[in-house]
């Protein structure tokens, strides 16, 4: 059986008051459209696409790359008239599967529970029960509790409003049937408009069954249409992903202050997270370690026992096992700590290996460097390595003992267990296990006189 899956998200989202269009705001970082895009890629035997409409360059822009046809919508005449669109690529043996682009949080197994319902006769709907279904189109039944068609709100009488069951707009059903009752819907009702949900009152005249499916979590089901509802979902959304690692295992503090805006590939066992932490992007995480509070991750690799102190900032980095890195602290991306490494506050370090038992511990920035293994560099160590055009690498190998406050003036060696007297502007290379200096002799002047201040 092969599925057709049909994204509509032509709408505008006036109510976002945005000069972007609704679909690519974003839920966990993610635009909205590719949360329908991503779960919808993972039902077997599935081509995608997506009707498109509002802002349709910005669209392109952002997610030409999704693996799906896009069909332009031009102008937004009703979501009947949106699913027109797409009929080219609909065969009539296929189940064509609607989806809404900006219904981010619809799960997998919803979906194939709706799939699973479709028939050569029978159309799947998906229906929630609402506390206030003002705004949803309503589902009618009859006497045996069978649909037998939806009224959109705006076309409803007062009592069809007082019906709490609401139209989700998420249906599937064969092809064949689709395409014809497509090319019959009319624009007669109150908004003008082609309305999709008016194929369910011509399935039940052709005899068709409409079978229903529900789901408790209604705010699998919600759409968003202003930056309120955005905020519920993100929301909603992060609850889950926190509830999910503490099943796992991992503490949290306080899950309603812990924030995925991408994935944990994997993640060890007897791990701590504090609290206003932000995990971006792909993320390793190993066995017993600690996060701070207010830490920023971004596509990292965390070894085991490695401890993250409050206030740190990671980027495109591995963190050997066992290392300690912060408080306030910043790696930046391609570097590469090894195991036992300390990094400690006030520290910027980018572009750089430290091998196994290396410290920089204070107020320094280390860039486009490689650093042995047990090298200690002093507070305010900073690698010259930007001469303003061009970066250089600096060099400090194994056992090297950099003084604080020098300046290591890129390109440049510092070779096996050399010694950097403390405020040195290295430039040249500085030879194994000796003592090289580089600043001025200090002198003591002993005729030298406070000024006095001239009397008047
Ligand atoms: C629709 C349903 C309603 C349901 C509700 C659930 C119809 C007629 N009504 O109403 O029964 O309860 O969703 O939220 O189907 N879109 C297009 N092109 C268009 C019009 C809409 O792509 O010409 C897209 C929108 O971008 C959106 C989706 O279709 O993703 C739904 O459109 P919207 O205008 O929000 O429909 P509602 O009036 O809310
Ligand atoms: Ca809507």
């Amino acid at each position: 059986m092969s599925i057709k899956t049909i994204i509509l998200a032509a709408g505008q989202g006036t109510r976002m008051k945005s000069a972007k269009p609704k679909i690519l705001h974003k839920i966990a970082n993610k635009p909205l459209l590719q949360h329908v895009y991503d779960m919808s890629k993972k039902l077997n035997d599935n081509s995608i696409s997506i009707v498109y409409g509002h802002g349709a360059e910005q669209v392109l822009d952002e997610l030409q790359e999704l693996d799906v046809k896009w069909v332009e919508q031009k102008q937004q005449l009703g979501t009947g008239h949106a699913v027109q669109q797409a009929i080219d690529f609909i065969n009539d043996d296929d189940t064509v599967l609607i989806l809404y682009g900006d219904v981010p949080l619809l799960k997998l197994t919803t979906v194939e529970k709706l799939i699973n319902l479709v028939e050569e006769r029978t159309l799947a709907l998906l229906t929630v029960i609402l506390d206030n279904p003002t705004g949803y189109g309503r589902i009618i039944r009859d006497a045996n509790q069978l649909v037998t068609k939806i009224v959109e709100e705006k076309d409803a009488t007062v009592d069809e409003k007082k019906i709490n069951e609401g139209n989700t707009g998420i249906l599937a059903v064969k092809g064949k049937p689709l395409k014809k009752w497509l090319n019959n819907l009319q624009n007669s009702n109150a908004q003008g408009e082609y309305y999709l949900t008016d194929i369910i009152e011509m399935a039940v005249n052709d005899d068709f069954m409409i079978a229903t499916a529900s789901t408790e979590n209604v705010d699998e089901v919600l759409g968003v249409n202003n930056k309120q509802q955005l905020s519920h979902l993100e929301r909603v959304y992060q609850m889950e992903k926190a509830n999910q690692l503490m099943l796992e295992g991992v503490t949290l503090k306080d899950p309603m202050r812990f924030d995925l805006r991408g994935e944990i590939k994997s993640i060890g066992k007897d791990v701590e997270i504090d609290v206003n932490i932000i995990l971006e992007g792909a993320i390793n995480i190993g066995e017993n370690v600690k996060i701070g509070a207010n830490c920023i991750i971004k596509n990292a690799n965390i070894g085991d026992n490695v401890e993250i102190l409050p206030n740190s900032i990671i980027e495109n980095a591995t963190i050997g096992a066992s290392s300690r890195i912060g408080p306030f602290a910043r790696i930046r991306p391609d570097t590469e700590l090894a195991e036992n490494v300390h990094i400690g506050n006030f520290v910027e370090i980018k572009k750089t290996t430290v091998a196994a038992g290396s410290k920089i511990n204070h107020l320094s920035y280390v860039g486009d460097a490689s650093v042995g293994s047990k090298v200690n560099i002093g507070a305010g160590t900073i690698t010259c390595n930007y001469d303003g055009v061009n970066k250089f690498q600096t060099i400090i190998e194994d056992g090297a003992f950099i003084g604080s406050d020098s300046q290591l003036v890129a390109p440049v060696t510092v070779r096996k267990n050399a010694t950097i007297a403390a405020g040195s502007t290295i430039t040249k290379e500085a030879p194994e296990d000796r003592l090289t200096l580089a600043r001025s002799r200090q002198v003591t002047i002993s005729s030298w006189q406070r000024p006095k201040k001239k009397e008047k």
